[in-house]
């Protein structure tokens, strides 16, 4: 008998998203993610990253094909549906998306506002239960001395950190993450890729990531897929692709044709 822990966690089969005539974000992408994996997506920019993520939390449908994410059809389901869908499907993104006059420990409250009816004005409107969790989660990232500092105070690795730590309140089972350190120095970013590898192991989180730096994915990832004008090009564990192989996806090491990429490796 199948159960729900056997699904996999994100499975695209056959999936087109055409923007309009000329522009296809994706195309044509069949990938299957087993719970718990933690796979960074490479690809020059344009090349469908974004758009993949989005297409996983319902942000975007696609055009044709199918999507599956914790066992649910993303594409049919209805407004109530996409918003249960989300609490289990957390994101971060590049510039953070937190609020910048408020504080940490409120920031990571806002985590559960799915979870709340009305609007919260200020963090002692949210249950003493709440403000518990996320200083909870504060602590998991290593930020519970900085619980109650303005979040805009915070360095760009804090606050990374915090939004981490919004995403965890929900107990998400899967976190993607849309070049989460793009806009950290070298050491911030070694860090919180080393905090979510952390936390993925502990909390058996499945990660979609997309990254551009080719060597912190391969120290990150479990599994790399290459992204091309919106095709899957490569697709094997981290641990058996060279650094030169990862570069063929920006069409480096030679030949720029999609099709003199090492032949993809479909990982069950
Ligand atoms: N809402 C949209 N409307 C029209 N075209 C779009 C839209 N979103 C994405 N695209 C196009 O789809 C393609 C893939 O874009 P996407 O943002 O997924 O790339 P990316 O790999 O994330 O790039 P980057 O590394 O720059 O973030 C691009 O050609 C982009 O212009
Ligand atoms: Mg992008």
């Amino acid at each position: 008998m199948t159960t729900l822990g056997d699904t996999p966690a994100i499975a695209f089969a056959r999936v087109t998203k055409r923007f309009n005539e000329s522009v296809l974000g994706l195309d044509d992408v069949t990938l299957t993610v087993p719970r718990s994996q933690r796979v960074v997506l490479l690809g020059l920019s344009g090349s469908g990253k974004s758009t993949m993520l989005r297409h996983v939390n319902g942000l975007q449908r696609p055009t044709s094909g199918t999507i599956e994410v914790l066992g649910r059809d993303v594409g049919g389901l209805t407004g109530r549906g996409v918003r249960d869908l989300r609490r289990h499907v957390g994101f971060i993104f590049q510039n953070f998306h937190l609020v910048g006059s408020i504080t940490a420990l409120e920031n990571v409250c806002t985590g559960l506002l799915g979870s709340l009816r009305g609007p919260r004005l200020g963090l002692w409107m949210y249950p003493r239960s709440y403000r518990r969790q996320a200083l909870v989660q504060l602590d998991r990232v290593g930020l519970a001395d900085r619980a109650f500092q303005r979040t805009d105070t915070l360095s760009g690795g804090q606050q990374q950190r915090v939004a981490i730590a919004r995403a965890l309140i929900q107990r998400p089972s899967v976190l993607l993450a849309d070049e989460p350190v793009a806009s950290l120095d070298p050491e911030s970013s070694a860090q919180v890729l080393e905090l979510i590898t952390k936390i993925s192991v502990e909390d058996h989180l499945t990660v979609l990531c997309s990254l551009h730096q080719v060597d912190l994915a391969l120290g990150f990832a479990e599994r790399i897929v290459g992204l091309r004008h919106g095709r899957v090009v490569l697709d094997d564990l981290a641990d058996r692709i060279s650094r030169a192989q990862a570069m063929t996806v920006y069409g480096a090491g030679g030949d720029t044709d999609a099709t003199a990429a090492p032949a993809p490796t479909l990982v069950p």
